[in-house]
């Protein structure tokens, strides 16, 4: 099955407003090819300046996090209705530096995960094991767990709402990308724990992307192989040139297939 490629920004804590809409002006300054799904997930404040902006081109805007419960007694939260007045599409759930420094758990990242595709929201659901974890050879079991636990509860239709991002920790922000024969591994296991959970058509359909320390330079070798199908970017989506660039490597991949 032709899965259509998702190139991610997570731009985490980083850009103003101010810095956002520069950042958008001067990528829409070329066209976007539109076999790509682009996405920039950006902090709370830039996304109504985003989501306007956006409103009249093929870019996605998501959260990088969002609150389960409609409404509440939640100091500093925010709900899937503020996102979506405001246009929000996407939303970023289970990134490792939630879990690590937030306290985000499987658990929590369900309810997310359930909550949002109730509402219609796409979730980027983001898996991976820990340096320690790798060496001690339960990469698999790690993002079983992590891949079941995330899915609890869900049809198989709204499996497939969502999209995978597998980022082993280590390669997160370090420069030290995973190699594609790794990452095509771990990523061909993933598809086939969604096949069990979710049966062979959604196994087919999801898409799953590869994130850590993705560059221009890398992106070609992970989306060459046939099982990763585009990337979520940290440091390499802050600066207009080198996202576009990204974009246009997997616009590559769409000419070949
Ligand atoms: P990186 O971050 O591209 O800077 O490694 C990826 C991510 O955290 O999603």
């Amino acid at each position: 099955m032709k899965r259509r490629p998702v190139i991610a920004a997570n731009w985490k804590m980083y850009k103003t407003i101010g810095e956002a809409s520069s950042f958008f002006s001067s990528f829409l300054s070329e066209p976007i090819p539109n076999d790509v799904e682009v996405v920039l997930c950006a902090p709370y404040l830039c996304l109504p300046t985003l989501t306007k902006l956006a409103e009249s081109t093929s870019v996605g805007i998501g959260a990088q996090n969002v609150h389960w419960k409609k409404e509440g007694a939640y100091t500093g939260e925010v709900s899937i209705p503020m996102l979506q007045e405001i246009g929000v599409k996407y939303v970023i759930i289970g990134h490792s530096e939630r879990r690590a420094y937030f306290a985000e758990t499987d658990q929590t990242v369900n309810e997310k995960v359930k909550a949002a595709v109730q509402a219609g929201l796409i979730p980027i659901v983001c898996v991976g094991e820990t340096w320690e974890e790798r060496e001690r050879e339960e990469t698999k079991q790690v993002v079983e767990r992590q891949v079941h636990r995330a899915f609890a509860g869900l049809s198989p239709e709204q499996m497939n709402q969502c999209i995978l991002a597998y980022e082993p920790v280590w390669a997160i922000g370090t420069g030290k990308a995973s190699t594609v024969e790794d990452a095509g591994e771990v990523i061909a296991f993933i598809r086939q724990t969604i096949a069990t959970i979710g049966g062979g058509q959604v196994a087919a359909a999801i898409r799953i992307q590869y994130g850590g320390s993705v560059k221009p330079e890398n992106i070609a070798t992970f989306l060459a192989h046939p099982d990763i199908d585009g990337a979520l970017v940290g440091g390499a989506s802050l600066k207009p040139d080198s996202f576009r660039a990204l974009v246009a490597e997997a616009s590559k991949r769409g000419d070949q297939e």
